[in-house]
């Protein structure tokens, strides 16, 4: 079903197609025709953080950056589902086009630059739906927020969510919002922990419940960067890192048409060099606090690669567009 539904959506643009699924998937979520994706898969529970997970396959961010189709997600047998990046005010993002297919790799180039519809907007809809499962919500910094100012919206992010959460990542590896990746390294990258676990205690006790913070980070480090901001996450103190996010690595799609196109790549030709990193920074942490893996998992072996390269959990994207709600199956199943 999905292999029709695909070729008519790849004869329209990348974008046009993005949103016309998350509509259809937002109308349909609750009424049967939620049918034609709805899927059982066995459980594989495992728990991390202190959180259990009914599998370890879950949706990364940027699919769903409002919240919009939880249970529509959930209904495909995600074993957690990543909503956001949100920011505090809503924004627009960079102009379009700004998502490009490059079908030979199974591969996308996006520069969306956080299009969303502000936090109080995702929180509205993380109420609304009925999902009891795992809700990771990703936070960044509006576009004209300073990069000296970035804790401030952070915080204003981490504020609003943290009781809808089960917990939360903090984005400072995308590629399309200018300075973003500065705040991975060194005195900037300390500032922005340190503030934000500040801020973790004081919701822990007004809440009353511990909700664990995340970083996610790029695969475009150095190893000798990724040993620095090992160790920066874990003098921090924060629960755990997902990695990764987009790459601006272009040799992997050389010669493909629209790879040129500024922006992040992501799909199955990031595999490779996602899994190096998982590796490296796994190496380096040694069971110190838990990793995600997500870039370019595209099949159960993919995904058993990953864990077996230290990933207590994995996530994909690119790939659920190429081959549908089969491949969540197909992972869960494998590992
Ligand atoms: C993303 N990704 C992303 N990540 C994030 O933390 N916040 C976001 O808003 C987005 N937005 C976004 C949009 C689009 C169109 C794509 C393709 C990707 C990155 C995503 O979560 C993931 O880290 C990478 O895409 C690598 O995984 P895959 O796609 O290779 O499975």
């Amino acid at each position: 079903m999905y292999s029709v539904i695909q070729k008519l959506l790849f004869t329209q643009d990348a974008e046009w197609s993005h949103d016309f699924s998350i509509n259809w998937l937002r109308r349909s979520q609750h009424n049967l025709l939620n049918n034609i994706y709805k899927q059982q898969i066995v459980d594989k529970p495992v728990e991390v953080f202190g959180i259990k997970f009914k599998n370890p396959v879950g949706l990364a961010a940027g699919l769903d950056k409002n919240g919009e189709c939880i249970d529509a997600f959930a209904a495909m047998g995600f074993g957690f589902i990543e909503i956001g990046t949100v920011t505090p005010k809503p924004q627009p993002g960079n102009e379009k086009p700004r998502m490009f297919r490059l079908p030979a790799g199974q591969a996308i180039i996006n520069r969306m630059g956080f299009n969303n519809k502000g936090v109080d907007n995702l929180v509205e809809n993380v109420k609304k739906s009925k999902y009891s499962g795992v809700l990771g919500i990703n936070i960044g910094k509006n576009k004209d927020t300073p990069e000296e100012n970035a804790l401030e919206d952070y915080l204003i992010c981490l504020n609003k969510v943290y009781n809808h959460a089960s917990y939360i990542t903090v984005n400072i590896s995308s590629p399309n919002t200018p300075g973003l990746r500065n705040l991975q390294h060194g005195d900037a990258l300390d500032t922005l922990l340190i503030g934000l676990k500040k801020q973790q205690r004081v919701l822990e006790k007004q809440y009353k419940k511990y909700v664990p913070i995340l970083v996610k980070i790029a695969p475009d480090l150095t190893d000798e960067e990724i040993v620095d901001m090992s160790n920066s996450l874990i003098k921090a103190e924060i629960d755990g890192v997902i990695a990764t996010n987009t790459t601006l690595d272009r040799d992997l799609v050389a010669g493909q048409e629209f790879c040129d196109q500024a922006g992040g790549l992501s799909g199955e030709v990031l595999c490779a060099k996602s899994q190096a990193v998982v590796s490296k920074l796994c190496d380096h942490i040694a069971g110190r606090m838990p990793v995600i893996g997500v870039g370019g998992i595209h099949s159960g072996s993919s995904a058993k690669a990953r864990i077996e390269a230290g990933s207590s959990l994995i996530q994909v994207y690119s790939s659920l567009i190429y081959k549908g709600p089969k491949l969540i199956k197909e992972i869960v199943d494998f590992i």
